[in-house]
């Protein structure tokens, strides 16, 4: 690839900093129908939040010789490869061959089924975008963000987001749109925790291996078009009813398909399994409440503003519920600041 000429609109330095937030499926991604273009089986219906935050600062410097990437002050290995094919694939829109210094920061437990992979991605992408002076526009970045993590191309939309499943071998047209603005049904979300440590099986692996061992994969799939129909009606319509029966029944057939792989996959604790009663025992008493759960122990709570503060009550009583996080409807991801300007350390840490 030949080394980049300035273009352009490419800020001196080529640096920028973005930030977005996680994004909570309520009708979920499960499967996968191409693993090296990150293709999922399903569409995907989500709300991204407006805290649960990664901040992300990208510099592309001709005088580096590889990609450093630190994600919460250390340099995590674990990421390394996603962030660096996630960067190639920057290079490669920009047709530039600088590397580059990642720097991202979480304002929320890593890797323990809070979409820290969503956030992430999002906001290095959009970082990326704008450092090296593209104008893919969101409808791409989303399609480049899905590559790195699929539930990443959902969070660079705000408020209700579908994730097209696409049918081209290609992925083009496997990208997120906005259904609804955040605005326009203002729900509420709580985040209770119940084990901060990072989830034994990922999401990645959890998925394989559901994919190539679960009885209930291919029912799976077949029903998802029917339920992605129910929650956009439910979104467009403001149906809260309609919204809890799907994204409960989604949630569960999702978890269900998972333990049915072999060997099962058991992302849930104790706290997770009573949180889910407490949240039904609120809903029968009248509290407009649904609960869901992604590839980890941590349950989300959606419920209405007038009723988001019973809800954070009775979960925090929890036994084995560490804290609760309350967060509303958010934003896509957004550049926070170009060149000289992103480089500034905003969270004491060296970046060097
Ligand atoms: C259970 O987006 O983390 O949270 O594409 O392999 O990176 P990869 O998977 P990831 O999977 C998220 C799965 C889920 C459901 C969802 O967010 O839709």
């Amino acid at each position: 690839m030949p080394a980049m000429r300035k273009p352009r609109g490419v800020p001196a330095p080529a640096a920028a900093r973005a930030q977005a937030h996680a994004n909570i499926a309520l009708v979920k991604y499960w499967g996968k129908r191409d693993r090296v273009r990150n293709l999922p089986s399903v569409g995907s219906i989500s709300i991204t939040l407006d805290g649960l935050t990664t901040t992300t600062s990208v510099h592309f410097d001709p005088s580096l010789d590889e990609d450093r990437c630190r994600i919460d002050g250390r340099s995590d290995d674990g990421q390394r490869a996603r962030v660096i094919a996630c960067l190639d694939l920057l290079r490669h829109e920009a047709g530039c061959d600088w590397r580059a210094r990642v720097d991202s920061h979480n304002d929320f437990p890593t890797g323990a089924g809070l979409a820290s992979s969503a956030s992430g991605f999002a906001a290095l992408v959009t970082a990326g975008e704008a450092a090296l002076g593209l104008s893919l526009g969101a409808s791409q970045r989303s399609v480049i963000a899905r590559q790195c993590s699929g539930s990443a191309a959902r969070s660079v939309f705000g408020g209700y987001v579908e994730w097209h499943r696409g049918q081209d071998d290609d992925g083009s047209d496997s990208f997120a749109e906005c259904l609804l603005p955040a605005a326009e049904w203002p729900l509420r979300t709580l985040v209770a925790i119940t084990d901060d440590g990072p989830k034994t099986v990922g999401s990645t692996d959890g998925m394989q291996r559901s994919d190539a061992t679960s009885p209930f994969a291919a029912a799976w799939q077949t029903a998802q078009p029917a339920d992605l129909a129910q929650a956009r009606r439910a979104i467009a319509a403001r149906d809260f009813e309609a919204l809890t029966d799907v994204a409960e029944h989604s949630c569960l057939k999702m978890h269900a398909t998972a333990m049915a792989a072999r060997p099962g996959l058991i992302y849930w604790n104790g706290a997770t399994v009573e949180a889910m009663q407490v949240v039904r025992r609120l809903r029968a008493a009248g509290s407009e409440v649904f609960f869901t759960v992604d590839a980890g122990p941590q349950l989300k709570a959606i419920t209405t503003p007038e009723h988001a503060s019973a809800v954070r009550d009775a979960l925090q009583a929890v036994a084995g519920v560490q804290r609760v996080i309350e967060c509303g409807l958010g934003d896509g991801a957004q550049v926070l600041a170009c060149g000289e300007a992103a480089l500034e350390d905003t969270t004491g840490d060296a970046t060097a």
